[in-house]
């Protein structure tokens, strides 16, 4: 295609995907099929990666992010982001009423609305077209995070309708709560500590320097204000109307999300329909808010240093119940890190029923002075895990056994110890308590680490009771014909399983590094000691000094290294792993670039530039995902020369794209 033909295809599929995405994320209806909707996203991709001169910033290609920010920047605000007075009881809200009226008299008309529970955000248009995205910050200046918006599908990047030249609309991000459950449970498969609210995660979402995690987190937005000069409306409810023509998710009447009210009676109805029906929502509120609704009667009542005097927030009471404590069990981590839970008589809160309540450690229980059968009061607060934060001790007997904090584990009986300046209590038999070993294996096989498909942790569970696996080298020995034997093992999910051992050895040495769960050693600390050492072999030996002169290594990190390869068994491990042939050393290809990241590539037939093994490590260095049968979750198939029929009528059914091998290296500019 030549280049005139290529813009016009380009700006051809711009629109219509532009037009899809706003039917189907903000109208929720749609007129084509997911799979057409992905020829046709991935034919621009394509296109837009053949002809880079012509890919728009824009694009709706953006979406799935790939853009990286190393630095948010600083930007002033044009109109400074104030914060809302806010009242706890309906008292202040009858009061701030009668205040308005005795200040602007003349009937005020107000406007209902939600109180999202999330990050403030404001978004610049300029012909239409987004321009710039920008936190709150200090109310004052914020921070410039328009890579990681123009991934939030229900934000349009470019308007339509009657829109002014240049505005700037102001609304919340937030994490819809199934998007942040469905997050949550995979961090919980993956063996990766939980995020504690939606609120906090969409925020650290937004900070986060790559654009692709942004993209597959599920964000949402509301907007709720518009701000600029001339603008044509009136007032606030016909405001919010018309942003929707332009393409803006917006709260709806019919949902009852916004209204538009005539006196006190209409805010109090919306308060209180509001005070319970929040549990239903499919996001978290705190409250409500209500808008003088005339933009001059605001314009006239004006602002105090902080905040409007034409709006107010009434937050709703964090929901408290009481229920009754029947006991206290102790969870061990992977880390040998005990957890106290207590359990509960279940109760209802929040709209789900409560059974149990994080005790977070032995200072709690101290602090709480729990006694058995106490009643005690629960809090969801925001936290997914509810919180104990008080006991109503009127209600104790006598009698009641004080909870005294285990002295041995749980699990394997070994005293516990508790470190210096930790809170934390810890099992030290690191090697023979059951739920570590397996906590450890399983940290082995997750996402982030060696990302074994076809293995999974209740596997591990079961390879590990029947003595199959007891470290993680195990999983590299393990033979299918003794897999078979176990429950539930049939000889499809045994191929699978040993393919995505095999495919692990591709794994790079980074991740390597970070899946042998060295104490302290996270992601990012795994990164850097890979990127200074260079190899297992040197890290091995590595001088404590040596250590600490890499960038992000401390003290506790090098002694906690150094204690890990001063230990016989984990050495055998490891040069168990290597024998395996698991990546041992930095490869310089490895930071070649992340146009693939998130993406499971099928590499299959001959080909003639590269060899089958080159093209694996193109797409693991450009954070791609070798996988070696096709299925519903495969990305690309890379087809070569002589491969099967049976491959290729699969990935068209399952609308695999399919590219050939010249096809593949002019995607990635190779
Ligand atoms: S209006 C001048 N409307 O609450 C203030 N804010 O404390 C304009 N918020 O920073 C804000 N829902 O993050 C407004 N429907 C809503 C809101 C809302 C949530 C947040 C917003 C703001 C904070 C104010």
């Amino acid at each position: 295609m030549d280049a005139k033909a290529a813009k016009e295809r380009i700006s051809e599929l711009i629109e219509q995907i532009n037009r899809h995405n706003h039917l189907y994320y903000v109208e929720s209806r749609s007129e084509i099929s997911d799979f057409d909707f992905d020829q046709l996203l991935n034919e621009l991709i394509q296109l837009e990666a053949a002809h880079p001169e012509l890919a728009d910033e824009n694009s709706p290609s953006k979406r799935v992010g790939g853009d990286i920010t190393k630095k948010f920047e600083t930007v002033k605000h044009q109109y400074p982001m104030l914060s809302l007075s806010n009242s706890y009881s309906k008292e202040e809200i009858i009061e701030w009423e009668q205040r308005l009226k005795k200040s602007i008299g003349g009937k005020i008309q107000y406007v209902c609305e939600l109180k999202y529970d999330g990050v403030a955000i404001g978004i610049q248009y300029e012909n239409g077209v987004f321009k710039r995205a920008v936190t709150r910050g200090d109310g004052t200046q914020g921070e410039d995070v328009s890579n990681n918006v123009k991934t939030i599908r229900t934000i349009p990047l470019m308007l339509q309708g009657d829109y002014p030249p240049q505005f700037e609309i102001r609304g919340e991000i937030f994490f819809p709560l199934s998007a942040f459950h469905a997050l949550n449970a995979q961090r919980e498969k993956d063996g990766e500590p939980l995020f504690a609210n939606p609120r906090n995660t969409a925020s650290g979402t937004l900070k986060l320097q790559d654009s692709t995690i942004v993209a597959q987190r599920g964000l949402d937005c509301f907007l709720y204000g518009i701000y600029g000069d001339d603008l044509p409306m009136d007032g606030h409810f016909q405001s919010v109307q018309k942003a929707k023509e332009w393409g803006f998710k917006v709260p709806m009447p019919a949902h009852r999300y916004i209204a538009l009210v005539e006196d006190i009676a209409g805010i109090m109805d919306f308060i209180n329909y509001w005070d319970t029906a929040r549990n239903q929502l499919p996001f978290e509120i705190d409250g409500v808010v209500i808008k003088v609704n005339d933009y001059g009667q605001q314009q006239d009542l004006g602002f105090t240093a902080k905040s409007p005097r034409w709006a107010i927030a009434y937050k709703f009471q964090t929901e408290r119940v009481s229920s009754k404590l029947e006991s206290v069990t102790y969870q061990v981590g992977r880390t040998g890190a005990i957890t106290p839970v207590a359990n509960l008589t279940p109760v209802a809160l929040g709209g789900t029923t409560v059974k149990r309540a994080s005790l977070h450690n032995a200072d709690q229980i101290e602090k709480l002075d729990l006694h058995l059968e106490d009643v005690v009061y629960i809090e969801k607060g925001g936290e997914i895990i509810p919180k104990i934060v008080g006991v109503a001790t009127e209600f104790r007997q006598n009698e009641a056994l004080r909870i005294q904090f285990i002295a041995n584990c749980p699990e394997c009986n070994t005293l516990l110890k508790r470190y210096e300046g930790e809170a934390q209590h810890y099992c030290p038999n690191e090697k023979g308590c059951p739920p570590q070993i397996t906590g450890k294996i399983s940290h082995f096989i997750s996402r982030k680490a060696m990302d074994i498909d076809g293995l999974g942790s209740e596997t591990i569970e079961q390879l590990f009771k029947a003595g199959l696996v007891k470290n993680v080298a195990d999983i590299y020995d393990l033979k299918g014909e003794e897999v078979l034997k176990l429950d539930r093992m049939g000889e499809k999910s045994v191929e699978n399983m040993l393919n995505g051992i095999a495919a692990s050895k591709a794994v790079p040495f980074e991740r390597v590094l970070f899946a042998l769960g060295i104490r302290y050693v996270g992601e990012t600390v795994a990164r850097k000691i890979a990127q200074g050492v260079k190899s297992m072999q040197y890290l091995m030996t590595a001088s404590y000094d040596e250590l600490i002169a890499i960038d992000e290594v401390g003290e506790k990190i090098a002694i906690s290294v150094q204690a890990f390869f001063t230990d016989q068994d984990n050495c055998e491990i490891v040069q168990r792993l290597m024998a395996h042939g698991l990546q041992m050393e930095t490869i310089e290809e490895e930071k070649a670039g992340d146009q693939l990241l998130g993406k499971s590539i099928v590499v299959s037939g001959v080909f003639s530039s590269f060899s089958r093994d080159e093209l694996k490590k193109i797409i693991v260095s450009h954070g791609g995902k070798n996988v070696s049968s096709i299925s519903n979750k495969t990305d690309f198939l890379i087809a070569g020369d002589k491969m099967g029929p049976a491959k290729l009528e699969k990935a068209n059914n399952l609308g695999v794209q399919i590219l050939s091998e010249e096809e593949f290296i002019t995607m990635m500019g190779l």
